[in-house]
């Protein structure tokens, strides 16, 4: 495959597929281009009043309004998926089925058996798949799995995480097409869970059972249109109100394959939570713990440590680290969210350009929507859930 990898943004006006068109164009700024460059060919919106604006974020490109465009169109190598979570496996499936090359935003689909299905296709295809699950991608989260697999916390024995937002604090915010079950059918939990849950593979392994309490804590809110996350309507008394059809908010208990136990939580109501992420990892020699707050920075604690000098000590990411390195010459600078999705664009784009695979593909989408389904299933029904291992 020539090194320049034709793409097609399905959901462009979005704030992902603004974030993607970005990272594509930013990435060779950091990273050359000698293992492939994106070319943004195709723009697709449902919303066509924003055609000056996506034209001028990606000059050159064709602005359509049918996702169906890309998919048919031979020339697209790499369909990118920033669309309402209802829509992921639909598109997905067409794109794979059409032979394209696939990157899906979070979460990869709406059920476990989808996304397997997503990924069997794949498979048969033998293309490249990818999901959006960026966090992981700070270069902060590999120091965090190099000292694991080197054994510098010994065997891990704890998890325990959370993503809490306040979006929803407040019961007058307005309803959107996240808190849709038909829409977002899993709501915050293929939502935030997911991103956690993308930590706990990512850094502990696959999750054998668990149970799961879901909330909703407003079931109704207004609809009014035009507004931004948590922004708060002057109500006139004439609104609709829709009801909440999808949950608020999770705590989880899990326990890992290698014997490991979790605990996580998350939500959309954690009022005055602007983005709150954690994650603490305790083994038999050691521990760390991150938190969003320090976006570049792991907490480390010894039991090699002399007694009466253990404590925690903090380590910066910095240079030393070759993906840190390319944006930034001098530690504590802080790489922030959207680098990380630069970081994934540059690897979607290597990863076709080269026939390679990395982490997270759609096999990891789907153990990740195992994850969320069992979520549902264990609060729907109040018992604990196993998880069938695969590959
Ligand atoms: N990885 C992350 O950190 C992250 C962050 C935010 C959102 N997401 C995921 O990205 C996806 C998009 O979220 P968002 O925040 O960008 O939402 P958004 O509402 O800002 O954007 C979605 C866009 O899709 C467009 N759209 C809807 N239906 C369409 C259709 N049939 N054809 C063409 N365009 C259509 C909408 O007009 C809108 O512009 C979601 O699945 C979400 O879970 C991931």
């Amino acid at each position: 495959m020539n090194s320049k990898v034709s793409v097609a943004i399905l959901g462009a006006s979005g704030w992902m597929g603004k974030t993607h068109t970005m990272a594509y164009q930013s990435f060779p700024h950091f990273f050359g281009t000698s293992e492939g460059v994106a070319s943004v060919d195709m723009l697709v919106t449902d919303d066509l009043s924003d055609q000056e604006t996506l034209a001028q974020n990606a000059p050159g490109a064709r602005i359509v309004a049918d996702w169906k465009q890309a998919v048919e169109d031979p020339s697209i190598d790499l369909v990118d998926i920033c669309l309402p979570d209802h829509l992921h496996y639909p598109v997905a499936k067409a794109a794979l089925l059409a032979g394209k090359h696939v990157f899906c935003e979070k979460p990869l689909a709406d059920t476990a058996a989808e996304a397997r299905e997503l990924a069997d296709i794949a498979a048969q295809k033998g293309v490249v798949t990818r999901v959006g699950h960026a966090f992981p991608r700070n270069p902060v989260h590999h120091m965090a799995k190099e000292m694991i697999q080197a054994g510098e916390i010994g065997e891990i024995k704890l998890f325990k995480a959370c993503q809490h937002i306040d979006m929803y604090g407040d019961p007058l915010v307005p309803y959107m097409w996240r808190a849709n079950g038909d829409l977002a059918p899993t709501g915050i939990i293929g939502d935030t869970g997911s991103h956690v849950f993308s930590f706990m593979e990512f850094l502990v392994g696959p999750v054998k059972r668990l149970i799961a309490d879901n909330f909703v804590v407003t079931p109704k809110r207004p609809v009014v249109d035009g507004l931004g996350f948590g922004e708060v309507p002057k109500l006139t008394g004439g609104e609709d109100w829709a009801d909440i059809t999808n949950p608020d908010g999770s705590n989880v208990m899990c326990q890992f394959a290698n014997g490991a136990r979790g605990l996580v939580d998350f939500s959309r109501v954690a009022t005055g939570r602007k983005f709150m992420q954690s994650y603490e990892v305790y083994g038999t020699k050691g521990s760390l713990v991150y938190t969003y707050d320090e976006v570049n920075r792991l907490r480390f604690y010894s039991n090699e440590d002399a007694v009466g000098r253990r404590g925690f000590r903090e380590i910066d990411v910095g240079p030393e680290n070759e993906t840190y390195k390319a944006f930034l010459p001098l530690p504590n600078f802080a790489l922030g969210y959207n680098e990380s999705k630069i970081i994934e664009a540059y690897e979607v784009i290597k990863s076709v350009a080269t026939k390679t695979p990395m982490w997270p593909t759609f096999e990891t989408g789907h153990h990740i929507c195992q994850i969320v389904d069992a979520c549902m299933t264990s609060s729907n029904e109040e018992r604990w859930v196993d998880i069938p291992q695969s590959n």
